[in-house]
């Protein structure tokens, strides 16, 4: 395989930016949530990057947990129902539980995923997201911390796939148009 960076149209985030966004949001995040039970859930497989430098950056230790999840039906995803793959280990009645995503997109997933934690009786429930796509937005979707809104643009990277692969890019960008054929 060609290096990955020779696949990229263009970087829209770099690896420096990314990480001082995380930082301040941890530092944010952490103001909330120090004096209460906080759970940091990460959804499978997007989140893996976020998780690690979000969790990392933050000014004292908490629980990480996962959840993976997927579509129903064979097509494109965003159909809005979605299937549980792997439940949580943690029972969350009673944690502030801290969603954290690599990209909030249509916001399906994460509006079923919410609704889902929420009907466990947990303290609270918010959203970390580092991508935000304003424009391809289905749901009205309350996200209490995003790092960068994007375009509606297919973008990669930092966890972020095409068929799988791309997510070990240190930045986000999109891809060029020979990936695609
Ligand atoms: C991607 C992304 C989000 C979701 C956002 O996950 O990581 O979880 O889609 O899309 P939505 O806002 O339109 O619902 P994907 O289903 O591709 O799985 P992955 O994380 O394993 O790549
Ligand atoms: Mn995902
Ligand atoms: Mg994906």
């Amino acid at each position: 395989a060609a290096h990955m960076g020779a696949d990229l149209e263009k970087v829209l985030i770099t690896e420096e930016q990314i990480l001082a966004k995380l930082d301040e949001l941890a530092k944010e995040i952490w103001a909330e949530y120090e004096d209460k039970d906080l759970l940091l859930v990460g959804v499978l497989k997007g989140a893996v990057m976020v998780m690690a430098d979000l969790s990392r950056a933050l000014p004292g230790t908490a629980p990480v947990d996962w959840m993976a999840v997927s579509s129903y039906g064979s097509g494109t995803k965003s159909s809005g129902v979605v299937r549980i793959l792997k439940d949580l280990d943690t029972d969350i009645t009673g944690k502030h539980v801290l969603i954290v995503e690599d990209i909030v997109d249509s916001g399906l997933t994460l509006s079923w995923i919410k609704a889902n934690l929420e009907s466990r009786s947990p303290a609270s429930v918010e959203i970390c997201t580092l991508l935000r796509k304003p424009e391809a937005a289905k749901v009205e979707i309350d996200v209490r911390w995003v790092g960068f809104d994007i375009p509606n643009e297919f973008v990669v990277g930092y966890g972020l796939d095409y068929a799988e692969k791309y997510r070990n890019l240190r930045v986000v960008g999109t891809l060029a148009p020979h990936v695609y054929s």
